[in-house]
């Protein structure tokens, strides 16, 4: 039990979706906005890298025919530029460059990749070529800062996510711990809500202030309740028994005397049904109230006696069949009270047939020859004031949650399915416990 809480603790602490949530956007925002950023600073530098050689070859290229050729002297160019022109057979213009466009060209081959800016003057071509590679390369660098850059960035983010992730998610952490490991039932239990600000959190935290105070309240009204009806209760049984007792001396016909010790036997039961019913309210079973001092044949004697005459008195057969040999202790209280719960329904929801109680070796069973039960509806007719569709009378829907409560906390298994052609069968076996 303990283990698991630890390690449900820990599956709880561990995931904390809503703060990889946080972390998750905020990274996705720098890859965004930082990705955006990076690429328009890739485009805008190499736009403008390829206005500025544009303006240069224009230069140089002027420079070359108003200079140089018009005074007669070679072109003076760095090593990496080269000068043609349509006129000059010196400088003829390699195929390549012949049907180049007016202006600025990237030209870009296998094995290299070139600058060209032609222009033509007076009918005359001139082109000049520059290789691109220290372009290149200046561009190469100019990508790995920016990537460089990109990564730092998105690295930046899901640190600084983190750290803020667990700073806004650090009060609601507190809150969901203080609520899940204080004993906020107690009455005594302080409010959460002094302990945070009035933002979000706050509000959540006098939200659960509210819903407990509710509970408390509920529960403290719920023990009361339970109390005043135990002590309420209590009074009159014993009256009723100390009554009897006095009427055992007075001079009685052997009939009146048998009247009296069914009164004696049955408010004995219902004193015992009333310790049951408000243990089991409570939720907190007394061992010592229900010693296992019984045998399940006896139980089946005891409600046997009882209900055969009433199913008689309906038209009912009824029949005890003893199957197998059973060797446990039972409390004759939740035992009979179990019974009686299967017993009574029986007898409610059948019109015609027969009922029989089968004692088997570790359990027993009733069956009916009524309508059976729907087989959507074999799980939901345990649960409280839940009833089927066959439905009739006054009841509540409380006798199987009841069973169901008692089974549950003695370690029995308790089933039912329905009989060929008709009737259901309730059957419970003492697994645990026999
Ligand atoms: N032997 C049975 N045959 C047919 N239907 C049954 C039988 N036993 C229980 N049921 C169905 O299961 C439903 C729930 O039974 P449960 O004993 O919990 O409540 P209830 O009998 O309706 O009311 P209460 O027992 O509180 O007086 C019933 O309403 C009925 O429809
Ligand atoms: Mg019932």
């Amino acid at each position: 039990m303990a283990s698991a809480t630890v390690s449900r603790t820990r599956t709880m602490t561990s995931k904390q979706p809503f703060a990889r949530r946080i972390v998750i956007a905020i990274v996705l925002l720098t890859v965004l906005v930082s990705g955006a950023f990076s690429l328009s600073i890739v485009a805008v530098v190499h736009f403008i890298e390829q206005r500025l050689i544009s303006e240069e070859m224009h230069r140089e290229l002027n420079g070359v025919l108003h200079e140089d050729l018009k005074n007669g002297r070679p072109p003076r160019l760095d090593a990496w530029t080269r000068f043609y022109a349509s006129n000059l057979p010196e400088y003829a213009i390699p195929e390549r460059y012949v049907g180049l466009d007016e202006g600025f060209t990237e030209l870009v081959d296998n094995d290299q990749a070139v600058y060209a800016y032609a222009q033509e003057i007076n009918g005359v071509r001139y082109v000049l070529v520059q290789d691109q590679d220290e372009f290149e390369a200046h561009e190469r660098v100019l990508f790995d800062v920016v990537l460089a850059g990109f990564i730092l960035t998105v690295l930046g983010a899901w640190a600084l996510g983190r750290v803020m992730a667990g700073r806004v998610m650090a009060p609601v952490s507190r809150l969901a711990q203080q609520v899940r490991h204080r004993d906020q039932l107690l009455p005594t239990a302080p409010p959460l809500a002094p302990e945070y600000p009035d933002d979000e959190v706050g509000q959540l935290a006098s939200a659960f202030d509210g819903t407990l105070g509710q509970l408390r309240h509920s529960l403290e009204r719920e023990r009361l309740f339970t109390s005043d009806v135990s002590h309420e209760l209590r009074t009159p049984l014993m009256v009723i028994a100390t009554s009897c007792e006095l009427l055992q001396q007075a001079h009685l016909e052997p009939r009146q005397r048998e009247q009296l010790q069914r009164i004696e036997r049955a408010s004995g039961e219902m004193r015992e049904l009333v310790q049951t019913f408000l243990q089991l309210a409570r939720g907190s079973v007394d061992e010592a109230d229900f010693t296992a001092t019984a045998s399940l044949a006896q139980v089946a004697e005891q409600q046997s006696r009882h209900w055969a005459e009433l199913m008689r008195e309906k038209g009912l057969e009824y029949e005890c069949i003893a199957e197998g040999p059973d060797d446990g202790r039972y409390s004759p209280t939740l035992l009979g009270t179990v019974m009686a719960n299967l017993l009574r329904n029986a007898l409610h929801y059948t019109n015609r047939g027969q009922v029989r109680l089968f004692l088997e070796a570790g359990g027993f069973r009733v069956e009916d020859s009524g309508a059976g039960i729907a087989q959507e509806q074999h799980e939901s007719i345990f649960l409280p004031f839940v009833r089927g569709t066959l439905a009739r009378g006054e009841g509540m829907g409380l006798g199987l949650s009841l069973v169901k409560r008692i089974c549950t906390h003695q370690g029995w298994n308790i089933t039912v399915h329905n009989l060929s052609p008709t009737g259901s069968c309730f059957r419970v076996r003492f697994t645990q416990r026999s």
